[in-house]
């Protein structure tokens, strides 16, 4: 009993020690465009998964004489080609305003704490390492529009890895490592307008990714090996007002196996049906997407996709109602 005492307490130890305080060194900028935003152009380099902000280093711009900006005013950090292996977890601390991080070409490795970033509206994580999205990691970001995690390794996303991303606009998993899609993984991204999937190895597309985004209007699928795509996958792409042979979105399919082409929203959805028919219809044998038990497949041809079986506990309301309310508060 009391050598298991000891041996957490040493654990804790060795964990607390297991970190890295760093201050962060920063460029101000404010670009009319995207705002006040701290450039991280000098050294700044970890490989510690605990790596934590102390402080900040920088001179703020002075926008005249009476005013200068301070870290409250800081809405993006941007890192670019430096090593960061793991992404420090309290840079919101630092930046209580942070709306957009964009970390590019710095080897990041895992997405490993969260912290407080719930409040993020944009983050770029594109050309790093990433291999996983842990299934939880982008759970409570309620108010996330964009998404890149282009030029990564990702090779399967867990069908409630994106359960609270309720604001999400863009996402791109352009030149990922993909092989299947959940069909429920968008389930809740009701507000996605554009999703880019190029440059992945799917091949096969099956059951209706996008059910329930009318605001969908492109969806990019060139450069995979597409062998076979499920008609369902089409089954919310025409609305009441568009004419029936056109669909209300672009989609493209250049450079697949059974099919290389794009259509746009004035296309011939008959032409698309028709190529789809002639040369993307035998399912692949082992199409992983959609493991069921072997009865139930011999049972039933087509696996039917409920999203209401899923169990979504909301989050998103309950965390958006507890920021306003903090904020009624201290105001
Ligand atoms: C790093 O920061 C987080 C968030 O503020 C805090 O929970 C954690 O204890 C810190 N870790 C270390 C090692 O300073
Ligand atoms: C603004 O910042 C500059 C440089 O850090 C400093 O010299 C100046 O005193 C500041 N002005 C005000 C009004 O705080
Ligand atoms: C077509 O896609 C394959 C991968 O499926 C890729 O290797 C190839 O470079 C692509 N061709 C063009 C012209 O983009
Ligand atoms: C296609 O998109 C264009 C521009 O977004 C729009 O003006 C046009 O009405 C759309 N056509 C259909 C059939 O939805
Ligand atoms: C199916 O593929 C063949 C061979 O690539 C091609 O000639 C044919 O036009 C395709 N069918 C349609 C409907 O595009």
């Amino acid at each position: 009993m009391v050598a298991k005492f000891i041996a957490l307490i040493i654990l804790i130890i060795l964990k607390q020690c297991n970190c890295e305080n760093k201050n962060l060194p920063c460029e101000f900028v404010f670009e009319k465009k995207f705002g006040y935003t701290c450039k991280v152009t000098k050294e700044f380099d970890s490989t510690n998964k605990f790596i934590n902000i102390t402080g900040i280093i920088g001179d703020h711009c002075a926008i005249d004489k009476t005013f200068n900006f301070s870290n409250k005013d800081v809405i993006r950090v941007m890192f670019f080609d430096r090593q960061i292996l793991y992404i420090p977890a309290n840079i919101n601390q630092q930046f209580p305003s942070l709306k957009t991080l964009q970390i590019k070409k710095c080897g990041l490795l895992e997405l490993t704490r969260e912290n407080n970033f719930h409040s993020l509206r944009r983050m770029y994580l594109g050309f790093n390492k990433i291999k996983n999205i842990p299934k939880m990691y982008f759970w409570h970001f309620c108010r996330l529009e964009i998404l890149s995690l282009s030029v990564n390794q990702i090779s399967n996303i867990p069908q409630m890895a994106f359960r609270d991303l309720i604001n999400l606009k863009r996402l791109s998993l352009n030149g990922n490592r993909l092989m299947t899609i959940d069909p429920l993984l968008f389930v809740r991204c009701t507000k996605l307008q554009y999703v880019d999937f190029d440059n992945n190895q799917l091949q096969s597309i099956d059951g209706d990714w996008f059910a329930k985004q009318s605001k969908l209007y492109k969806v990019s699928l060139s450069n995979n090996g597409i062998q076979y795509i499920d008609t369902q996958f089409f089954s919310s792409w025409q609305s009441m007002n568009v004419p029936q042979t056109k669909i209300n979105r672009y989609v493209i399919f250049k450079n697949n196996s059974c099919i290389d082409f794009s259509f746009n929203n004035e296309s011939n959805f008959e032409q698309l049906l028709q190529i789809i028919s002639d040369n993307c219809s035998i399912p692949l044998p082992t199409t992983p997407a959609i493991t069921t038990t072997s009865k139930a497949n011999s049972r039933t041809k087509k696996p039917k996709y409920k999203p209401k079986q899923v169990l979504w506990f909301d989050f998103c309301e309950w965390n958006i109602q507890k920021e306003f309310q903090y904020l009624y508060k201290s105001y």
